[in-house]
């Protein structure tokens, strides 16, 4: 799988990113035609998922989501795709003994509407190689640190807990091990002596609608390579 740091490439070389096929905006300079076929996946309040429709309604990113998968029928995340006109697929998770049982239903899923990648927007289950190995390198994540900061459960008390100044967010690639694989886009922010959890929140969700959609338009150069 290639790995691409284009903050790296942004910040360090001017004359690279002349010939790069990343904008100085952070989205591809390819157009996508036709548009990326997306799924996302999430679990619960769903903003990262209308920051990626709003990105598409606004041109930015040229990609369809072709459906939205919640494991809770009630999440808010459903409400915003029916406001949104999106398909909402539910697949509860709790009908499933095992993780692979589970798994494997998102993959047929996912096969079924013939997807290019697949985003997992506040995605709050754990995903296993039935799911990874059916789209290799095709799933990215995004995840409330600097990676590989703070991995697992609520990486933003774990930050204030630990009183850094300075935190983010992180686009990668899903690997089987948790919030580890290839980085595609990170950004960082400070944390101020008055922060509490509720905040921080409220910033770093703001980063995270911003680079959400740069980090969908590099990985779709290279699921289009
Ligand atoms: C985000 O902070 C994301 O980083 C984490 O879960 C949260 C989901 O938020 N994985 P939302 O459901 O998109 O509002």
């Amino acid at each position: 799988m290639t790995s691409l740091n284009p903050k790296k490439e942004i910040c360090d070389n001017s004359e690279n990113l002349e010939n790069s096929l990343i904008s100085p905006d952070g989205y591809s300079k390819k157009d996508f035609n036709p548009p990326l076929r997306l799924a996302v996946m999430a679990s619960g309040n769903g903003s990262n998922f209308e920051a990626i429709v709003n990105a598409i309604i606004n041109k930015k990113l040229k990609a369809s989501v072709i459906a939205l998968i919640v494991n809770n029928p009630n999440c808010k995340a459903k409400e915003r795709a029916e406001r949104l006109n999106i398909k909402c697929i539910v697949h509860d998770h709790r009908d499933y003994p095992k993780r692979t049982d589970f798994d494997k239903v998102l993959v047929d899923t996912l096969k079924f509407i013939k997807v290019e990648g697949i985003v997992m927007a506040g995605w709050m289950r754990i995903v296993t190689s039935t799911l990874i190995n059916a789209f290799p390198g095709r799933i990215i994540n995004i995840h409330p640190s600097i990676l590989p900061s703070f991995k697992g459960t609520d990486a933003i008390s774990q930050a204030l807990n630990s009183k850094v100044c300075i935190t983010g967010c992180t686009v990668h690639f899903v690997s089987e091990s948790v919030d580890s694989g290839p980085i595609i886009y990170q950004a960082a922010l400070p944390i101020y002596k008055e922060d509490d959890k509720k905040s921080l929140t409220i910033r770093l969700q703001e980063l995270e609608h911003d680079i959400l959609p740069k980090a969908i338009s590099i990985a779709g150069e290279i699921w289009r390579e």
